[in-house]
């Protein structure tokens, strides 16, 4: 019989330990019900005791969504866990997450406990977050670096305690496929208390590029859930790219004996949405969703797909909800933009779809066609924009002069937490003396790591895509977007934006004392 396999999206958790995708609260609501959409069965929202804006964020998202089950990650701490059952107390279905390392490296040096400490500590917390929910899911944090035996008695006692889910993680990203299948199978196999009843999960990191083969590896092998995130964003080289594992899952369901409950056609929505609203692009290249995943580029190739569409392609882009028509253009009006938008997921207020709408005219006119990608980077853009809490630079002027045989020269005004400053510089071009210009206005506080310039459709045209990021003196990365159809005020934008988040940062966020994992 066919299995489903149940899809736990962690992109509001661990995704969001990407380094640069800071997300605010309404940026991660927007993301819980497009996953919503998507059908996951469970969204990771936040770790709530990290700072009182997780806390928010989860506690909104648990309040708003309804269909899937909402978690929150706790560590074995009492208020860990109290944070959590607080924070999904109004969600419909609930699930808290505890975790605790079992590998010999993990307990020693960052838990500086003995394992027989750690067996107890385990079942204790499990035991203590069972009183707020029935579903608790139990993770042995570094499992895939774990003695296969002791992490079976681990195990054993987070059964006892009543966790329903056990999660394995591979978290350093260090298993091999075979390898990771068999430490799966020998928990279903040896771990005494274990039945049917209980969920088995693979949570793989992506360090040498096999989590998606891994968790396949892992379902193979008996697990019966599937953590992961969207375009695999996470922690380092990141999580297990759901959109991948969906399909590899949808396209060799006979293979694998399993299916999940994805909405398929949300695949590509939900990817770009991830991308627009973290500033983390996809690349061309990758499977599923890169931007060249269906293109066919040689003759024969194409040949090929004109004879019969499966020669060269045996997943059709429709099935993730890649459309190739062009659906607005100049003459749409709000009502049309407004019902492509939501089609993909964005919900809008009036001023947001005004201002959308004006954006594609103003594009319009200057550019020939206006495709779906620019439509929805404008959307995300200014879906994305920060609240008037978040903004503390403003840009009050900015002045550049560059051309043939003139070595280019900005001149910036900023107005920075309410007190003027200036800046001037010269660059190796006028991109480059805007942003030497901002950064001796500013200080060095905050610094310009990398620019990353993309024209989203193509033509001299297009619309300028920048992505920034944005460096602090604690090493905490901001990335930041702005699109404009000016490549330096596109540029200009993007760096704004991530300054004003790097300050946000400093000044609300980091304020509640923020806990790492
Ligand atoms: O990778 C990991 O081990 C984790 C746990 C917190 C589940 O993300
Ligand atoms: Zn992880």
């Amino acid at each position: 019989m066919t299995r489903t396999i149940k899809i736990f999206d962690t992109t509001l958790r661990d995704g969001e330990q990407s380094p640069g995708a800071t997300l605010n609260r309404n940026e991660k609501i927007l993301i819980a019900k497009q996953l919503e959409r998507l059908n996951v069965d469970i969204v990771e929202a936040g770790f709530p005791i990290a700072s009182d804006d997780d806390f928010k964020a989860v506690n909104e998202i648990a309040k708003t969504i309804t269909k899937p089950i909402v978690c929150g990650l706790a560590r074995c701490k009492k208020e860990d866990i109290d944070c959590v059952a607080k924070a999904i107390e109004p969600a419909k279905k609930s699930r808290i997450h505890v975790f605790l390392a079992t590998s010999p490296i993990h307990m020693k040096y960052k838990l500086k406990m003995e394992p027989s400490q750690v067996i107890v500590e385990a079942e204790k917390w499990v035991r203590y977050a069972k009183q707020f929910t029935n579903d608790v899911e139990f993770s042995s944090e570094d499992a895939g670096r774990s003695e296969p035996e002791f992490l079976h008695k681990v195990l054993e006692k987070a059964i006892d305690a009543g966790a329903t889910t056990l999660n394995i993680p591979d978290t350093v990203g260090y298993t091999q496929p075979q390898e990771f299948g068999c430490l799966i199978k020998g928990i279903i196999e040896n771990v005494p208390n274990y039945d049917e009843s209980i969920t088995i999960s693979a949570h793989c990191h992506d360090d040498l590029g096999l989590s998606v083969a891994n968790s396949l590896a892992a379902v193979m092998n008996g697990a019966n859930q599937v953590e992961g995130t969207i375009n695999g964003i996470g922690e380092r080289a990141g999580n297990t790219s759901l959109e991948e594992l969906i399909m590899n899952l949808h396209a060799r369901e006979e293979f694998f004996n399993a299916t999940t409950s994805i909405n398929l056609k949300e695949i590509y929505n939900t990817s770009m949405m991830v991308s627009n609203l973290t500033s983390l692009m996809v690349q061309a290249n990758k499977a599923i969703v890169g931007k060249n995943a269906f293109a066919h580029e040689s003759g024969i190739h194409q040949h090929g797909i004109l004879a019969k569409r499966e020669v060269y392609e045996f997943i059709n882009p429709t099935t993730i909800g890649k459309e190739t028509e062009l659906i607005i253009g100049k003459h749409s009006g709000k009502a049309a933009v407004k019902d492509f938008l939501e089609k993909k997921g964005f919900e809008l207020s009036e001023t947001e779809l005004e201002r959308i709408t004006k954006k594609i005219k103003d594009l319009a006119d200057k550019q020939k066609t206006v495709f779906n990608e620019d439509i929805l980077a404008i959307a995300g853009n200014i879906k994305g924009r920060l609240s008037d809490e978040e903004i503390f630079v403003k840009l009050e002027d900015l002045k550049i002069i560059s051309g043939k045989n003139v070595e280019p020269e900005a001149k910036v005004v900023l107005l920075v937490d309410g007190i003027k400053k200036e800046g001037v510089s010269k660059g190796v071009g006028p991109v480059d003396a805007m942003a030497k210009a901002i950064q001796n206005a500013i200080g060095e506080e905050f610094k310009l790591k990398n620019y990353n310039l993309k024209a989203i459709t193509g033509g001299t045209d297009a619309l300028a895509d920048v992505v920034i990021e944005v460096e602090d003196k604690n090493s905490n990365i901001f990335s930041a977007q702005a699109l404009d159809e000016d490549i330096t005020m596109a540029s200009t934008k993007a760096l704004i934006k991530g300054l004003n988040k790097a300050f946000a940062y400093k000044k609300i966020y980091k304020k509640s004392n923020k806990v790492e994992l």
